[in-house]
């Protein structure tokens, strides 16, 4: 796909005007983005896939304005400054996250508090791999349950996205990793390190869990609601899907929080640290072109991704 934003100021994108399956998703030409005050405008190299993007596309995000870009992972290089932008350079390699989507294009205008420089250690793909799943991760373990050394820490869904880092962060931090995942993809936490695997498929995790200081409920439904007799007494529940009951975490004398994602720059800058030292690696499943979005979002609706799916995007 070549973009021909030279000759009319338009760019490609792959977009929403109403809300549905993969049939509502467009790729077409729309003007291309102009950087605001404290904006950069980033040509987009890669963007990676989430399951925010086809909920987004579903409409399970809520009544979000229309028409929409989706995607809200990217990593690509400055293309050009908004007024007030001194910590950026045109040219400079970048990569960040955009919750209000954009991704999914040739060219994104995102507030620089949304992004951080690229280590030159890390390349296109992997760094559009990392900022939502990262961010959710960290800001899980750390900032809400602050786990220690030596915790035990169980994460259901540990192959996937969010799991994938959870897992090696966790494991950084001198925690006992435990990790839930289907039979092909026990190996797979093996390498990541997780002391103990459990497939989902044959094994009730409670049978074989007990006393464990941190539950990442990466899954939720009846996974969560079975999560509550292995956490022991001051232990803590973190879930990315649904807020849990605070009646239950009461009875059980635990802590329980949903986690929200936030954009940090800090953040995103340590884990590119961590990733460009090869102590936590991103791991990437599917790499496709941008038009393949489509297929892109199904994969990832199935639910069984083996850590990232990332769309790449033709450069001039
Ligand atoms: N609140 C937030 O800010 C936030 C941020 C990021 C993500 N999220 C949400 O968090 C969830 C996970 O995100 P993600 O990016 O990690 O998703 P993902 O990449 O699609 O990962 C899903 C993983 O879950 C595993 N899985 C499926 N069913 C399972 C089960 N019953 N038990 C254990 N593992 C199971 C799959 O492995 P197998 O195929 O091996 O089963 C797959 O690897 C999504 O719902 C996402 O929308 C929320």
């Amino acid at each position: 796909m070549n973009t021909i934003l030279r000759e009319t100021g338009t760019i490609k994108a792959v977009r929403i005007h109403s809300f549905g399956g993969p049939e509502a998703l467009c790729l077409e030409d729309v003007a291309a983005p102009e950087p605001g005050p404290n904006e950069v405008l980033v040509r987009v190299h890669a963007a990676g896939v989430n399951p925010f993007d086809w909920k987004v596309r579903e409409g399970e995000c809520g009544p979000l304005p229309l028409p929409r870009t989706l995607g809200c992972d990217f990593s690509g290089a400055v293309e050009a400054l908004g007024e007030g932008v001194t910590d950026f350079y045109v040219g400079q390699p970048v990569f960040g996250h955009c919750a209000s989507g954009g991704a999914f294009a040739e060219l994104i205008a995102v507030p620089v508090a949304n992004l951080a420089p690229k280590p030159s250690a890390m390349d296109d793909i992997h760094a559009a791999a990392t900022p939502l799943c990262g961010l959710t991760a960290w800001q899980a373990l750390f900032d809400l349950a602050e786990i220690r050394p030596g915790q035990k820490i169980l994460i259901h869904g540990g192959a996937g996205g969010v799991g994938s880092f959870a897992v090696q962060l966790a494991l950084r931090q001198g925690a006992w990793v435990i990790a839930t995942a289907s039979t092909r993809n026990l190996y797979f936490l093996r390498l990541l390190g997780a002391k103990q695997v459990i497939d989902h498929t044959t094994t009730r995790f409670e049978d074989v869990v007990k006393g464990v200081d941190m539950v990442l409920d990466l899954i939720g439904g009846e996974t969560q609601d079975r999560s509550w007799k292995v956490l022991k007494l001051g232990g803590r529940l973190v879930s990315t899907v649904s807020e849990p009951s605070q009646h239950k975490a009461l009875i059980c004398g635990v802590r329980a929080r949903k986690v929200q994602a936030r954009t940090s720059a800090d953040q995103l800058m340590l884990l590119g640290d961590l990733i460009a030292n090869g102590e936590i690696n991103v791991m990437v499943e599917k790499i496709l072109p941008l038009f393949h979005a489509p297929e892109a979002l199904e994969m990832s609706r199935c639910g069984h991704v083996r850590g990232k799916i990332v769309l790449t995007i033709d450069q001039r």
